[in-house]
């Protein structure tokens, strides 16, 4: 039975992002009307799932809320007809399932450990080369470089040209009506991703021929299940790998300074006991939620908290909203160093297309922050941050920071 729902403002205008105002609205939705059906939108009609326990009803539930590329995506947007580009964030089982295990042993716990001590050497070194009584843009200098190198390294791309992979993952993630938007247009940007697609083509024919390695490339291009993908599915993939790798984490290294110069008594706990490094981590990652939403598409008739959904409907799963539910978690809005069950957010998502990267994340925040505390770094914001123009990924752009010396 569908309820008359009050009034709510569309959440999915980018601008409530960008000003970092969209916590009362949600507020609202999931007091009044946590299923919510918004008749008119930019991207159609579409229904808010606002709180966390439907939310996970949704993620749990892949054949009644299906991820398919052909149904539409994963984003509120859908992609440009024609111009579809699959990968296996966007596909059910079975062919979901297949690509997913192709990928995931890059970011199984063994390389995890193989990787660390090069993740800390290279942390330490961004931090110690970072000028001391100065403004320096953490975004670029911290948050940026140190995914940069880390993608550079899962791909095995060259680290000189490491940037590229920052600048494809702004493309894809682009909000083309954003006045400082990277590409202007999606013709624009699919041009962009095809030059990647170019680029990644090179270095995968080189590791098609010889034996197999342990990097993303190699790996897919030795696989059954993506060794002879299409040309767009070949940049979906692509793209999605970069971005997953990138914009989330890189977000994380800079929403987590923000929020730990607000609440410096946080990091206080921590300094008296390291055991709490991973409560931090993981509270870092729910507070910034670095993806604001996920869409499915309704392949049948179904009920969700008392709303009908229909066949064909478009649902989205805003992780901003759940992990703010006052259900759910204790005192949602404020930044608390030692919850009771503090990775139990929202921000990897969960079900069959949980975050497949997410250890790796954890271990590069954890890594980020052992090395600030053992430097007893002084950080000053000295700005203002500059949000991303985007109702999917929670994106900072600069942040002035100024480390005392
Ligand atoms: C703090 C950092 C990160 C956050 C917040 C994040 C968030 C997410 C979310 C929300 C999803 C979708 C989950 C769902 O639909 O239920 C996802 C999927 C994915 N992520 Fe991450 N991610 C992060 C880091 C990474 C890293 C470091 C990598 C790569 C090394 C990565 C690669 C992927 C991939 C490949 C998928 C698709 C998984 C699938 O469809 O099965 N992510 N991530």
């Amino acid at each position: 039975m569908n309820a008359p729902s009050p009034q709510h403002i569309d959440v999915s205008n980018p601008r409530l992002y960008r000003e970092d105002t969209w916590r009362p609205h949600f507020a609202a939705l999931r007091r009044d009307d946590p299923v919510h059906r918004h008749e008119a939108s930019p991207y159609g009609p579409y229904w808010s799932v606002t709180r966390y326990a439907d939310i996970m009803k949704v993620e749990l539930d892949h054949r009644t809320y299906s991820s398919a590329s052909e149904l539409g995506g994963i984003q509120i947007a859908d992609q440009p007809k024609g111009q579809e580009l699959p990968n296996f964030i966007r596909m059910d089982p079975p062919r979901h399932t297949a690509q997913r295990k192709t990928v995931a042993p890059i970011v199984a716990p063994s390389n995890l450990t193989n990787m660390e001590a090069l993740i800390r050497e290279r942390t330490a070194s961004v931090l110690d080369g970072l000028p001391r009584n100065q403004p320096v843009d953490w975004v670029d200098r911290v948050s940026t470089e140190l995914t940069a190198m880390m993608l550079a390294t899962l791909f095995d791309f060259p680290q000189a040209e490491r940037r590229k992979l920052t600048h494809w993952s702004d493309v894809a993630i682009a909000n083309v009506e954003a006045e400082d938007a990277v590409v202007k247009s999606d013709v624009e940007r699919l041009a962009e991703l095809t030059v990647m697609a170019e680029t990644m083509a090179v270095l995968w024919k080189e590791r098609a021929a010889q034996p197999p390695k342990f990097d993303l490339i190699s790996m897919m291009a030795h696989s059954e299940a993506t060794q002879n993908m299409p040309l767009h599915e070949f940049i979906g993939t692509f793209g999605l790998l970069i971005v997953g790798g990138n914009d989330t984490t890189r977000n994380s290294m800079t929403g987590g300074l923000m929020a730990v110069q607000d609440n410096p008594g946080e990091l206080d706990k921590v300094k008296a006991d390291g055991r709490l490094l991973d409560s931090l981590v993981s509270e870092i990652i729910r507070f910034q939620t670095p993806v604001i939403h996920m869409r499915r598409t309704a392949t049948c008739d179904s009920e969700l908290a008392g709303r009908s959904i229909r066949k064909g409907d478009k649902v989205v799963m805003w992780y901003v909203s759940g992990n703010r539910d006052e259900v759910a978690i204790e005192e949602p809005e404020r930044f608390v160093v030692g919850r009771p069950r503090a990775r139990q957010h929202l921000s990897f998502g969960a079900g069959i297309h949980r975050c497949v990267g997410d250890r790796l994340a954890e271990m590069q925040l954890k890594i980020l922050w052992e090395e600030i505390l053992k430097r007893d770094l002084e950080f000053e914001i000295a700005g203002p941050p500059v949000r991303l123009y985007s109702n999917f990924i929670r994106g900072i752009r600069s942040l002035p920071v100024v480390i005392h010396a």
